[in-house]
């Protein structure tokens, strides 16, 4: 505390990212990074990129990386925001967005970032909770309301709504700015990209930390209607006009060209994901179905604070909340295989 603070840092309660340990030999399962490297193909662009031209500041529109995106995603580039970070591009969705008369409607338990952005931006906010099966009621989110957030694959749940599901919450709340935070949304749930073209209320937040194993580089990305982009790049251009170096635009950019190796990827996660889901359970832990690139579980005779302890001793690391309702559950991420199984024999140990 500095009296030098302007009053609302004096209130803010930050996100507590996951630990970044540098312990020899430790299965880190806590922060839902990919196990697998970048693309070759963009490792290769990033590495000529690092040459001379650094002195000279990046495209401040990223118009190369924009239009790979909207190739990919069948959209026009103008209707494509990137950031540093799909956290710098959901900061700005606050701003330009989600700042309303009515308050911000997101569950319970979600991505710790939206109340922390909250505090930060001023938005009021209205929580929702889920159900007891850890599911978005849709119901709760009746027409009339203030905009709403939601992440898709939800986190740390792994738990995702369908295309129907989400589809029905955007044309249900027209006059509301509609966020679907799809982070992990390429690990096997629907996204809802394809309808930004009708919902000119719905904004697509992704990311290319998780399937596209880059999340040292710094990469995320926004997809809605021309309007809402261009809200976005007034806060982005009124905060910081270069938020991605030239490294990151090629790197992006090209490991957006690598497709076999990006479904390859997706594939061997989804493969592990269900594997881990079958080991867990085995050994009688209860385990949210997922979507996403972890799993979210919790023994019924043990606390998640004595687990987790317990496979840190052994030098595996998974993430717990203390937070209510979720104290329990176990967050673990999709790991190699050989760190799939070095997680098992570890819960097996500990367990027996
Ligand atoms: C739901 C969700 N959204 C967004 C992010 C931010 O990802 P990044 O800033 O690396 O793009 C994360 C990261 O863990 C997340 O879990």
């Amino acid at each position: 505390m500095s009296r030098f603070w302007s009053p609302i840092v004096q209130s803010l309660s930050p996100y507590v990212p996951g630990e970044q340990p540098r312990i020899p030999g430790l299965v880190k399962l806590n922060t839902n990074e990919s196990p697998f490297g970048p693309s070759p193909a963009a490792m290769a662009a990033m590495r000529a990129e690092a040459d001379d031209d650094l002195r000279l500041y990046p495209d401040p529109e990223a118009t190369a990386l924009r239009a790979a995106l909207a190739a990919h995603h069948g959209v026009r580039r103008e209707q494509v925001f990137v950031g540093n970070g799909s956290d710098e591009v959901l900061a700005h969705a606050f701003a330009a967005l989600l700042k309303h008369d009515r308050p911000l409607r997101f569950p319970d338990i979600t991505y710790s970032f939206y109340p922390v952005y909250c505090r930060l931006f001023g938005v009021e906010s209205q929580v929702i909770p889920l159900d007891s099966a850890m599911r978005v009621r849709l119901e709760d989110y009746a027409p009339g309301g203030g905009p709403v957030i939601l992440a898709n694959p939800n986190a740390p749940t792994g738990v995702a709504l369908s295309r129907a599901e989400v589809t029905r919450l955007v044309v249900e709340n027209p006059d509301a700015p509609v966020v679907i935070d799809e982070a992990y949304v390429d690990f096997g749930a629907e996204t809802v990209v394809p309808l930004v073209a009708d919902h000119p209320n719905l904004l697509v937040v992704q990311t290319m930390s998780k399937s596209r194993a880059l999340a040292g580089l710094r990469v995320g990305y926004a997809i809605g209607d021309v309007a809402l982009v261009e809200g976005l790049t007034r806060v982005k251009d009124s905060f910081n006009s270069y938020p991605l170096g030239r490294i990151a635009q090629a790197g992006a950019t090209a490991s957006l060209a690598d497709e076999r190796y990006f479904r390859q990827t997706c594939e061997a996660v989804v493969e592990g994901r269900e594997r881990m889901t079958g080991g867990l359970r085995q050994m009688g832990l209860e385990v949210l179905p997922s979507k996403a690139n972890f799993v979210f579980a919790r023994h019924p005779g043990r606390s998640g604070a004595e687990l987790a302890r317990a496979l840190r001793e052994r030098a595996v690391l998974v993430r717990r909340f203390d937070a209510p309702r979720i104290g329990d559950y176990l967050r673990i991420t999709v790991g190699a295989p050989e760190q799939i199984d070095r997680l098992l024999e570890a819960l097996g140990e500990i367990l027996a």
